[in-house]
């Protein structure tokens, strides 16, 4: 599969997010990819639905919603209605993963899987069937513009093979700190869909960040 791009709009310029936005629409990039954070999972708060719906009215492309939340079973229901095509919950934070992930396609939306740095791939062992997307994360959840952890590459090697082995079908996503340095070799470890917040955003001229990021 040729590989996606997901610009974060945590990233993005708040004071005029609509020109952000618009900027991606003309882009090469994928999917939105919006990062949801509730202060208690994770050390920082970001937006929930009024943001997430603003995006969704403008937006192009299809949104992929980082839940970054405890019990995020709570407002599946609600994400959904406000125009999220893919959903993932963190495995740290789902008691009931199983459960969650039959109910996020049950609504005929993408369900994802995402773990923490510290995580292993093998507690993903068996749920390799139930996502649609797992994301490894490549920097501690919260914030921004944080340095990417090496040890992620062997991660998403592990996780292809367990998905080619499980016969899934499910792409697998990195999310964090992903700068033209390491773009290549996420790739090359497995990765399908690559979120980018700094080295889009943070770059003079985000277009050609993307574009020079597929390239
Ligand atoms: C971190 C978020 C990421 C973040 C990525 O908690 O999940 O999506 O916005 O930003 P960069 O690419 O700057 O690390
Ligand atoms: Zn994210």
């Amino acid at each position: 599969m040729r590989h996606l791009l997901a610009p974060s709009i945590l990233s993005a310029d708040f004071n005029n997010l609509s020109k952000d936005i618009q900027l991606i629409n003309e882009s090469e990039a994928d999917w939105f990819h919006v990062d949801v954070m509730d202060g208690v999972f994770v050390p920082n708060i970001s937006f929930g639905f009024p943001i997430l719906k603003h995006v969704k009215k403008i937006s192009q492309k299809p949104l992929d919603v980082h839940l970054m939340i405890v019990n995020p079973e709570r407002y599946i229901e609600e994400f959904a209605k406000a125009g999220a095509d893919v959903i993932t919950v963190h495995y740290e934070a789902c008691v009931h993963l199983h459960r969650i992930l039959q109910s996020i396609r049950s609504l005929g939306i993408k369900a994802g899987v995402a773990i923490n740095p510290a995580t292993p791939v093998s507690v993903l062992e068996d749920v390799l069937n139930d996502a649609d997307l797992f994301l490894v994360m490549s920097v501690n959840p919260g914030f921004g513009g944080q340095k990417f952890i090496p040890r992620t590459i062997d991660k998403i090697r592990q996780l292809r093979i367990d998905l080619d082995e499980a016969g899934s079908k499910a792409v697998i996503e990195v999310d964090g700190g992903v700068d033209a340095t390491n773009y290549k070799s996420v790739i090359d470890a497995g990765a399908d869909v690559i979120v980018a917040g700094s080295a889009v955003f943070n770059m003079p001229e985000p277009r050609e960040a993307i574009k020079n990021l597929k390239a």
